[in-house]
């Protein structure tokens, strides 16, 4: 498969020193690519750039993207953009609307702007199921959406609206990949705002526990890493015009509750440390802007791009609690 995709181009991921973005910069590095990253570390970390930045074919500038300046530098040349960076998490959101809203709104405005007078040949972006709103359905479809629940995915849907102007009024072909609960090595665990699964996988391994919100029956597609980032090259790589201009569920189709992954969390680490086996789960209030269920379907995705998500929530979680394990000793340094 990997013969297929983009190689020796030269590619911008803005957000490239966060969890996705620093994945997807060694995945384009290793197919040869050159790779410029703009960050301005507001939630990236150096860590997860430190051995890419020893490579002559990875460049870092540090910047915002709510400057329109660094945006145009970071541009120069480029042919691809893949545009990751914004502020994440719904509860980041909703107690700071302001920000959330320059950096995820501006900044992306900024970068389609950049991206557009660069004449770069395709923007691919991080969109998000939190678009789906209030929507009741199940699974989710690309063409029917609700209401937003959050200033965060008002954000995200915006970017959206925005993708679709800047190709009906200026040509720039663009996709929108809409993540949901991606999953992985180099997820932030730590901090307020950190994602459930590294934030439980540290908890148990330092032997604290973990709360879940609610009772534990609300459901997400969570989604590993490599998925996402088999989803990106295909949004970079295809030919097929009819794929172009669209957002896609970027996800692996299948609903786990937050009791399952827990306890599948738990289970696993136990194969490292028995102890961890003993460890206590707690159960709080329901937090404000979550929705109770996501399960995406992925048949658009499999139909015009060809995707075929090769990590299960199984084999990636395996995947996952592995990488922490053998980091935890430099996750802890970061606390
Ligand atoms: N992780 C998920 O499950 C998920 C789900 C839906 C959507 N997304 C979207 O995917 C993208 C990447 O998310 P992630 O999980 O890797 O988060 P992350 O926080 O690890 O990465 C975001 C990166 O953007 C950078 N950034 C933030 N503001 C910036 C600014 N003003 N200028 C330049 N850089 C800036 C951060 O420093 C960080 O490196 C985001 O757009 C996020 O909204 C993620």
């Amino acid at each position: 498969m990997k013969k297929n995709f983009i190689k020796n181009k030269k590619i911008l991921v803005t957000g490239g020193a966060g969890f996705i973005g620093s994945n997807l910069c060694e995945a384009l590095l290793d197919l040869n690519n050159k790779v410029i990253c703009l960050d301005n570390f507001s939630t990236g970390k150096k860590e997860n750039i430190a051995q890419l930045l020893a490579n002559s074919n990875f460049k870092l500038i540090t910047g915002d993207i709510r400057n329109i300046e660094d945006c145009k530098k970071a541009c120069e040349n480029v042919e691809y953009v893949f545009h990751e960076a914004a502020l994440g998490s719904v509860p980041r959101s909703i107690i700071d609307p302001i920000t959330s809203t320059n950096v995820n709104i501006s900044g992306f405005v900024n970068m389609l702007v950049a991206a557009k007078n660069a004449k770069v040949k395709r923007f691919v972006y991080a969109a998000s199921s939190s678009t789906y709103g209030d929507s009741k359905g199940l699974p989710k479809v690309e063409d029917v959406i609700g209401k937003p629940l959050s200033p965060y995915a008002i954000t995200k849907y915006v970017n959206e609206l925005y993708a679709e102007i800047f190709h009906s009024t200026y040509g720039l072909d663009t996709i929108g990949l809409r993540y949901f609960n991606v999953f992985g090595r180099k997820q932030d665990p730590n901090g307020a705002y950190a994602a459930v699964i590294p934030k439980f996988v540290m908890q148990f391994m330092e032997y604290e526990s973990p709360v879940i919100n609610g009772d534990g029956e609300y459901s997400r597609d969570f989604t590993y890493i490599d998925n996402v980032i088999q989803m990106n090259l295909l949004a970079l790589s295809t030919t097929n015009q009819a794929a172009l201009n669209q957002v896609y569920n970027t996800a692996f189709g299948e609903r786990t509750t937050l009791n399952q992954l827990i306890i599948a969390l738990r289970d696993k680490l136990a194969k490292f440390d028995p102890i961890i086996k003993e460890v206590e789960i707690l159960y709080g209030p329901n937090r404000a802007g979550d929705i109770p269920h996501s399960l995406a379907s992925i048949d658009k995705a499999k139909k015009l791009l060809g995707y075929n998500p090769e990590f299960s929530i199984e084999s990636g979680l395996e995947e996952a609690v592995d990488w922490y394990w053998k980091n935890l000793k430099e996750l802890e340094k970061n606390k």
